[in-house]
């Protein structure tokens, strides 16, 4: 089917507020044509590009995309120093990119723990995109869903010590409140690239109610009509947040 039959499938008045997206397969992508792995994610950079473009041509607002787990670290230290390099050349190099589309960099995941120069360039990246508007794009750095509740309870607890809260004033609110994605709303979409079908430790709270995506390509093959189809796709399910098909028809 056409880009522009998919796109002309999607209605405009039902478009999702937040997408989030796992790139995953860059790896096996570039092995499969006998290359190093290092090739599969520097060439990811284009598909994130093309997500982007596929978000802003429909009006969504946030876009998440996971591009480096709590897990990730265990890789081999050539491949992890690789994908650091690469995180600072893209951010420096694609903040023009950014403020002249109006995209507002943020980050969810303990950035704090990059190396200097990573933390610094994402650090100076937010700052100079923090006033544009049409779309926000969070970047999951060092995420890890299992990390961020155990920080978020650690951060409950210490409330509750100082007296700031009592213990039966925790409620679902509360705990949104003390995650990365305080500022954002949850996202409706949720797609892996690569086949796998598991979260791999991303967003657990945030995508308790969002619509999975798993989709047969490798991240550097994805492009626009991919999230297109995703979102057309969306609009023809029938989200019933445990009603019954006839309470929300
Ligand atoms: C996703 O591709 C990128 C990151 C996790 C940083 P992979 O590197 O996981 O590629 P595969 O899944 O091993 O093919
Ligand atoms: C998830 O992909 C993390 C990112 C895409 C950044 P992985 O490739 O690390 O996940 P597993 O190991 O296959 O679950
Ligand atoms: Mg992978």
């Amino acid at each position: 089917m056409s880009i522009e039959m998919i796109a002309s499938e999607i209605d405009k008045t039902k478009v999702p507020q937040h997408i989030a997206i796992i790139m995953d397969g860059n790896g096996r992508w570039a092995q499969s044509q006998g290359k190093d792995r290092t090739f599969g994610h520097q060439s990811g950079v284009e598909s994130v590009r093309e997500a982007i473009k596929g978000c802003m041509e429909i009006g969504v607002k946030y876009l998440t995309l996971y591009a480096f787990s709590t897990e990730n670290w265990n890789r081999p230290k050539e491949e992890v120093d690789f994908l650091m390099n690469l995180l600072v050349e893209a951010i420096a190099g694609e903040t023009p990119e950014l403020l002249k589309n109006d995209i507002r960099l943020e980050t969810i995941g303990a950035i704090d723990e990059l190396p200097e120069s990573s933390f610094q360039h994402l650090m100076q990246a937010k700052k100079d995109t923090a006033h544009c508007q049409s779309l926000t794009l969070v970047l999951a750095l060092n995420y890890g869903s299992k990390k961020e509740l155990t920080q978020a309870m650690k951060s409950i607890a210490e409330s509750i010590k100082s007296g700031a809260i009592k213990a039966d004033e925790i409620d679902e609110k509360c705990i949104a409140k003390h995650l990365y994605t305080r500022d954002f709303p949850d996202p409706e979409i949720m797609i892996r690239t690569s086949n796998e079908m598991r979260i791999s430790n991303f967003l657990t709270w945030q995508l308790a109610y969002a619509e999975l995506f798993f989709l047969p390509i490798f991240w550097p093959e994805f492009k626009r009509d991919h999230l297109w189809e995703c979102v057309r796709d969306f609009q023809q399910r029938e989200r019933r947040f445990g009603k019954t098909s006839a309470q929300v028809n």
